[in-house]
């Protein structure tokens, strides 16, 4: 379905993707995880034809996507990372506009319009000018004109940045449900959860290539480690080996209940103020840290301040 081979591109003397190979069958969601500046978006618009590469290739259903883009630009359906909405149009126009480009017309067009807008809880806004709309609501018609067509490709750059939490989950649903009908989507975010939540394949973007892929469960049970975390009231007395931050002291573990209880045992006073004990097990979070050496952001990492596991 997408094919990628060592592909290259560079701003100047910034070396983004240097050497990328990718595969994504059909049916599967592909989490291209990676941290702000990796070069998730330009090798989405890259793929996409909105930017030329430097080197390397890009087959989609068998076609060079340098030379046949018109040909395969039907079979892509595109949500940019920046919305791509007409402000002064109303939601319908936009979806009717966006439709056509993407050669639905018709009958066809008025069915689908009507099914996306089901999906992505449009119905009630068809009328209003996109401009007046939330930014939830934004995130939710620039998606929608993604999914307009039947495509056998999908790219969604960071599809939930500025989206509520029932947008968030229509959206999920939305994807899992093309995905389930055959397309091949490539979503790219640094919201781990947003992968482990569509049980989606792991591919992680760093320095320019894909330093790990594979599906989630082997990932996790590749790379991921449990964790043990204590809260106190206060700030968390010293522990030997644990790591501190503030309130909370964390360690990464293979037998985190028996750390917890080694902890406790010696806890003294400072037991009257311990408040929290969480074990937290191997996920997404722990196995990227341990492939990268950092979280993919501030937000949507809860064991922010862990330390990468060998
Ligand atoms: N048009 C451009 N000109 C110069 N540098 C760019 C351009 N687009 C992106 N970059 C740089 O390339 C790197 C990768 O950016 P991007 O692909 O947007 O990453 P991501 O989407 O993973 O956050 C960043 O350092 C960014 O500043
Ligand atoms: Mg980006």
């Amino acid at each position: 379905m997408l094919s990628i081979r060592g592909l290259t591109k560079a701003y100047g003397d910034l070396e983004v993707l240097r050497g990328l190979d990718l595969d994504v069958r059909p049916g599967e969601i592909c989490g291209l995880l990676g941290r702000n500046g990796a070069g998730k978006t330009t090798l989405v618009s890259i793929v996409s034809g909105l930017c030329a590469a430097d080197g390397g290739s890009v087959r989609i259903d068998g076609l060079d996507a340098f030379r046949d883009m018109r040909r395969i630009r039907n079979r892509l359906g595109v949500a940019p990372q920046d919305l791509g909405i007409y402000p002064t149009l109303s939601v319908h126009a936009n979806l009717e506009f966006f439709g056509g480009l993407n050669g639905v017309r018709g009958g066809e067009l008025r069915r689908r319009i009507a099914e996306v807008a089901i999906e992505l809880s449009l119905q009630d806004l068809l009328s209003r000018r996109a401009g007046t709309l939330s930014g939830g609501q934004k995130r939710r018609l620039h998606t929608a004109l993604a999914l307009l067509h039947t495509s056998s490709l999908l790219f969604l750059d960071e599809p939930t940045v500025g989206a509520d939490v029932v947008t968030r989950g229509e959206l999920l649903e939305a994807v899992k449900r093309r995905a389930a009908e055959g397309c091949a989507v490539v979503y790219a975010t640094h919201h781990l959860a947003e992968i482990e939540e569509m049980t989606a394949s792991v591919a992680i973007l760093e320095g320019g290539v894909i330093l790990e892929r594979g599906d989630l469960d082997s990932v996790v049970a590749k790379y991921g480690r449990s964790m043990a975390e204590l809260e106190f009231a206060g700030e968390a007395p010293f522990l030997d080996g644990w790591q501190h931050d503030g309130a909370f002291v964390r360690l990464v573990a293979p037998d985190p209940a028996r750390a917890v209880a080694a902890a406790i045992a010696s806890l003294d006073g400072a037991a009257a103020r311990l408040r929290n004990v969480r074990i937290v097990p191997a996920n997404l979070q722990t196995a990227y840290l341990a492939v990268t050496g950092h979280a993919p952001d501030a937000t949507g990492m809860d064991t922010e301040g862990v330390d990468a596991v060998a």
